[in-house]
């Protein structure tokens, strides 16, 4: 494939926007260059133009080309019960989540929504996601599947369940530990894939499968892991009821070998000191799930008191517990979470945690997230003036965040003008 030539607004982070002026942390350029399915260069348009006088020239205008956006925790089975209504976490998963998981035992209906989460959440500026599956090892290749087959990044595991769900939902701390090596065997680091060792969360794991699951990461330490941790107080006293000698939620998953640097915690909200501590402490992911904290009544999670502990943290759709496939509509929810709990982010942070700041949880950031020479060029370009409604209010916007703010604050897929896969325009 020849090389191309970008030119438009360029968005690239030099730095985290929580380290000093965020409105500084990032600059506009001209144009880059994608070869091989990587940024090769980044600068002033002539200087490209000479320097790579073969490239195909694209010209995006005045739409504004950032880093493809990163969810860092999804369930793509929950894709058909997105947005169901009137129940809280324990009443929500056993009335909707197991139902529609379970029928994931057919492989062809794994294969369909696979397929039909990937189109969307693509349509939508995602070019990464890392995602549950669900108990059946079938799920996972359905997923794994369609991610290659459009040439994305992705992470996805088993869901490992063996108590505390539906009998035609559960497996055994065995059979989790065997399906979920033989899969990790089968698809970490084919193309661009990756697996997460997945044990649901506490309550529907027996010790001796969390045990298990920790031993398996032993054995792949490069793998992520990722689980549920403290999202509504009555699953934080279930837990505490079904684990007596733990010290606290995150003791359970600690006792276990399941705490380390690769863990993804979801939610994280409702943390004592010793959680919190300790979770910075090893250098744990918190993935922040605004959309679905609000839509599910979890509770507030204090992002700016979390970062300023030096705790790493994503952002994430949490879908179908998350009312949206939009990581913008998922940017705008962080921002209102961010207002009630005190702290203003800025634009600068929040499209940050949507891409960098979500890499960098996968210990992914020096591959995904940023647009920089040596980068894979999965990228996003914003129309950001997709609606009437936001095109009347970027007019008035004096540099690139205030241009932003109200695609974040009232953008959709319309908003998406184009996406890039590993280089390639995909939509
Ligand atoms: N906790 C355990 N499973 C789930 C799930 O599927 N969604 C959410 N939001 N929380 C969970
Ligand atoms: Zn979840």
């Amino acid at each position: 494939m020849p090389d191309t030539l970008l030119t438009g607004r360029i968005l690239a982070y030099d730095r985290s926007p929580f380290d000093g002026d965020p409105a500084e942390a990032a600059r506009l350029h001209e144009a880059l260059v994608i070869a091989d399915g990587h940024v090769a260069a980044l600068g002033p348009r002539a200087d490209l133009r000479a320097a790579y006088p073969g490239a195909v020239h694209r010209d995006m205008g005045e739409r504004l080309i950032t880093a493809g956006f990163i969810d860092a925790h999804a369930h793509y089975p929950q894709t058909a019960i997105i947005a169901s209504w009137g129940k809280r976490l324990i009443d929500w998963l056993t009335t909707y989540t197991f139902p529609e998981e379970a029928r994931f035992a057919d492989p062809t209906y794994a294969d369909e929504v696979a397929h039909r989460y990937l189109d969307l959440t693509l349509a939508h500026g995602t070019t990464t996601t890392v995602s549950y599956c669900t108990i059946h090892p079938g799920s996972v290749t359905a997923f794994f599947e369609a991610a290659r087959a459009r040439g994305l990044r992705a992470v996805a595991g088993k869901t490992c369940m063996d108590r505390n769900a539906p009998d035609d939902l559960r497996d055994t701390a065995q059979s989790a530990y065997d399906d979920s090596k033989r899969l990790l065997q089968a698809w970490h680091g084919v193309d661009r894939l990756g697996y997460a060792i997945t044990p649901r969360f506490a309550p529907t794991s027996t010790p001796e499968q969390l045990e298990a699951l920790g031993a398996l990461w032993a054995e792949y330490p490069d793998c992520l892991m990722q689980t549920h941790l403290a999202e509504q107080p009555d699953e934080v006293a279930w837990v505490a009821s079904l684990f007596p000698a733990a010290r606290d939620y995150l003791d359970t998953y600690e006792a276990h070998g399941l705490l380390g640097a690769r863990g993804l915690y979801g939610h994280a909200i409702h943390l004592a000191p010793r959680e919190r501590a300790r979770l910075a402490e090893v250098g744990a992911a918190l993935i922040h799930c605004p959309t679905s904290n609000t839509f599910i009544g979890s509770g507030l999670f204090d992002l700016a008191a979390r970062v300023a502990e030096d705790c790493r943290v994503g952002l994430a759709t949490d879908t179908g517990g998350g009312s949206s496939f939009s990581m913008l509509r998922t940017m705008a929810a962080a921002y209102e979470i961010g207002q009630i709990s005190g702290t203003a982010l800025h634009p600068a942070q929040l499209l940050w945690l949507a891409t960098a700041g979500s890499a960098q949880a996968l210990h992914l950031g020096d591959r995904i997230g940023t647009i920089a020479p040596g980068m894979e060029a999965d990228l996003v370009t914003l129309d950001l003036a997709s609606t009437p409604a936001i095109a009347q209010r970027a007019d008035r916007a004096g540099d690139i965040w205030s241009a932003l703010f109200p695609t974040i604050m009232m953008g959709d897929d319309r908003a998406i003008a184009q996406v890039w896969v590993a280089g390639r325009p995909v939509t």
